[in-house]
């Protein structure tokens, strides 16, 4: 399979790249806004910043008519001064334009690629933060909004993206232990990651605009 990543340079982008790239049947479109090379035949880094159109278009370019049966929106920003009383709105905005736009501006892009693949899945890494009915703590406006915004656009590519047999799926790899997630994390990377990848592996289009967890548990909006 033709597997293509965004934010792959570390965290559970990184860890996705490693596990698929594992399966030297698989191929994978290793994207970040500072590529470096990864010892894999298998790896191909590409520069992407997801914000940038310049960078969408020239990555579109290399991609060709290659099919892209897995895209995966993971790149994502927490966003600073999120606390009511505080709120930035640049940093706001700037996180808006990661975590929700960009995912649908990539989609857009490359939904060719993927419709001419066999698996022909988006994946949207969100989070259970975006989830309003599981907001009870407050706080974290910024970051809380652009998952639960990218959730309802996701959604809407689910519907949209029906006719032409694409899957949508929005995943929460659970509290894990990165740079975002911190060391009190619950979870590491590897085991988020192969809980997302059976996700993935299982879904159909019947599951398409559908909120899991990394566990396969369904979250509520
Ligand atoms: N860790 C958790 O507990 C947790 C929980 C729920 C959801 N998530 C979601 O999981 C995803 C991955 O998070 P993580 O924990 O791996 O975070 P991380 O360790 O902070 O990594 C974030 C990744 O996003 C990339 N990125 C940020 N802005 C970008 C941009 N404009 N263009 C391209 N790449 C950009 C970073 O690249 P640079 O190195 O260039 O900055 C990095 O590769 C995010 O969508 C996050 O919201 C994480």
């Amino acid at each position: 399979m033709n597997i293509l990543i965004t934010g792959a340079n570390r965290g559970l982008g990184l860890e996705f790249v490693q596990q698929y790239a594992e399966n030297s049947q698989n191929r994978i479109f290793a994207c970040s806004r500072n590529p470096q090379t990864l010892e894999k035949e298998n790896v191909s880094t590409h520069k992407l910043d997801v914000t940038a159109t310049e960078d969408i278009d020239n990555l579109k370019q290399q991609m060709g008519e290659t099919s892209i049966d897995i895209l995966i929106h993971n790149a994502g920003v927490y966003g600073s001064k999120s606390g009511f009383g505080s709120i930035d709105v640049d940093s706001w905005i700037h996180t808006l334009k990661v975590n929700t736009i960009a995912p649908i501006k990539l989609s857009e892009a490359l939904i060719d690629n993927v419709a001419a693949s066999d698996k022909k899945t988006i994946v949207i890494v969100t989070s259970k933060m975006g989830s309003i009915s599981d907001n009870t703590s407050g706080g974290s406006y910024v970051y809380r909004s652009s998952k639960s915004a990218v959730n309802m656009a996701g959604v809407s590519m689910s519907r949209d993206l029906k006719e032409k047999g694409i899957t949508v799926l929005l995943l929460h790899p659970g509290w894990v232990e990165t740079d975002m997630g911190g060391p009190n994390a619950l979870l590491k990377p590897k085991e988020s990651i192969e809980g997302m990848r059976k996700v993935i592996r299982e879904a159909t289009i019947n599951d398409s605009g559908t909120f899991f967890a990394y566990d396969g548990q369904k979250i509520n909006w």
